[in-house]
């Protein structure tokens, strides 16, 4: 056995100190922490790949506008619940403009990031009618929203979509939602954790069977428009983001500043309810908050007022401005976050030539794009294993098994890696496979 670069017992005795029995189940901030105690007593500097924190300077036409709103004198006022008018406006236009779909301004609702938005939709989809309690994750997902059900104390299900891609999606979500007791549908396009891209067929599927069992679908577009194997950059011109909202009326879409406008400490995005799921009254929501209770008006009147009574007023003013440059076709939003996609790639090929593979390897027949997250096996190891094992090589990620998928593996996120760190990672990995041989 070659010495590997960071010693192994400065990581057993780091993970004995978290009192982590596997580090397999260790999460995002423990990873993060056991590296950067490991990274001080060695010296050594690690491949940071555990977070999902954009790497990326924020949106320049995002902070101008929100410095421009302070010094108007906006942090005086309390924002309207509704949102601001132009944000709402904008983001109506920029849906248009980069999904084709038509949904009024009434609908788009600012959010302090999409975590809130799932929280308000999660708890405004779990009153509408008592029979239906329980939330389906098509996984693998997010972990902290399957936090926020447990916060809310709601019910969940959920399925590792692995197995279940293309035509055979049908039965498996319809084997779920005939037990008439699931309120909503929930999955991110690109998806956190494995980048795997739901394809026009599947959305399809989701979207015929959430109107046959009128479920709602949560359609969480964090990663709005970098799958990278399609030119998604140019407004009111195909190709466009892939989205539920084609193929059913029952549907809520997640659109945030975090990531692909670099704005995640100003937690802002917008939340779009669909026309007809705006208006529509359901009974659970009557009898709970009275009046005619409709969607839209509860979600936003009686829940974001109850949890934080609107959405930063200058942060407002930042989206509404980068929505309009991009609709306005003069701010190219996915070029400025496509540097992901290239680092993607150029780790990918260092992994799979000493002898890793993807773990969520294709779109159907087509290879995942390369964007801000990859997974990664290496042959005969599990999670936990191959998890701990890299941190003797100095680098961090987490295991798939804390994302709800079934498969061995770990996500790898792009989003920290400097071009110093290529080479380092090609060294690394080449002892590695020495002390890992494969048959
Ligand atoms: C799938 C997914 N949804 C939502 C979020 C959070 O978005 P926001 O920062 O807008 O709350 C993230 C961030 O990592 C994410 O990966």
């Amino acid at each position: 056995m070659e010495k590997t670069p960071i010693e192994k017992q400065l990581i057993d005795e780091a993970i004995v100190a978290f009192g982590l029995n596997d580090f397999g189940k260790a999460t995002i901030r423990e990873v993060k922490a056991i590296a950067a105690q490991a990274e001080t007593a060695s010296g050594i500097e690690f491949i940071k790949m555990e977070m999902g924190v954009p790497g990326l300077p924020p949106s320049a036409i995002g902070v101008k506008a929100e410095i421009e709103a302070l010094q108007n004198g906006v942090a005086a006022i309390y924002p309207d619940i509704n949102g601001l008018p132009a944000l709402k406006k904008e983001a109506s236009r920029f849906i248009k403009a980069y999904i084709n779909n038509d949904l009024s301004p009434e609908g788009c609702v600012p959010v302090t990031g999409s975590m809130q938005g799932t929280y308000a939709a999660f708890l405004t989809c779990s009153q509408c009618d008592e029979k239906r309690d329980t939330i389906l994750f098509i996984d693998p997902g997010f972990p902290v929203q399957k936090q926020q059900l447990v916060v809310m104390g709601q019910k969940y299900e959920t399925f590792d979509v692995y197995k279940y891609r293309g035509e055979k999606l049908h039965d498996k979500l319809e084997s779920y939602l005939a037990k008439g007791n699931i309120s909503a549908i929930v999955y991110s396009n690109p998806n956190n954790p494995c980048w795997i891209c739901l394809e026009e067929e599947e959305l399809k599927t989701i979207g015929q069977l959430a109107t046959q069992y009128d479920a709602i679908v949560l359609e969480d577009l964090a990663y709005f428009a970098m799958d990278f194997r399609k030119d998604l950059s140019k407004p009111f011109e195909g190709p466009f983001q892939a989205s539920i909202s084609h193929y059913t009326d029952n549907y809520v879409l997640l659109i945030s500043g975090s990531k692909a406008f670099s704005y995640a400490g100003q937690r802002i995005g917008v939340t779009c309810i669909s026309d007809k799921l705006y208006h529509r009254s359901y009974p659970g929501l009557a009898k709970r908050y009275g009046g005619t209770g409709t969607f839209g008006s509860v979600f936003v009147h009686r829940v974001l007022y109850a949890l934080s009574s609107g959405t930063s007023h200058s942060a407002q003013y930042a989206l509404a401005a980068m929505l309009k440059a991009a609709a306005d076709g003069t701010y190219n939003f996915v070029e400025e976050v496509k540097v992901y996609g290239d680092r993607a790639r150029k780790l990918k090929e260092i992994f799979l030539r000493h002898g890793f593979h993807l773990v969520y390897d294709k779109d159907l027949e087509n290879p995942v794009a390369d964007g801000f997250y990859f997974t990664l096996g290496y042959p005969g190891m599990t999670s936990s294993e191959l998890a701990k094992e890299l941190m003797y090589y100095g680098v961090s990620a987490i295991s798939l098994a804390t994302t709800g998928s079934n498969q061995e593996g770990l996500r790898a996120c792009t989003s920290f890696i400097g071009d110093h760190q290529y080479e380092q990672l090609d060294e690394r990995m080449a002892i590695f496979a020495k002390n890992h041989p494969v048959d």
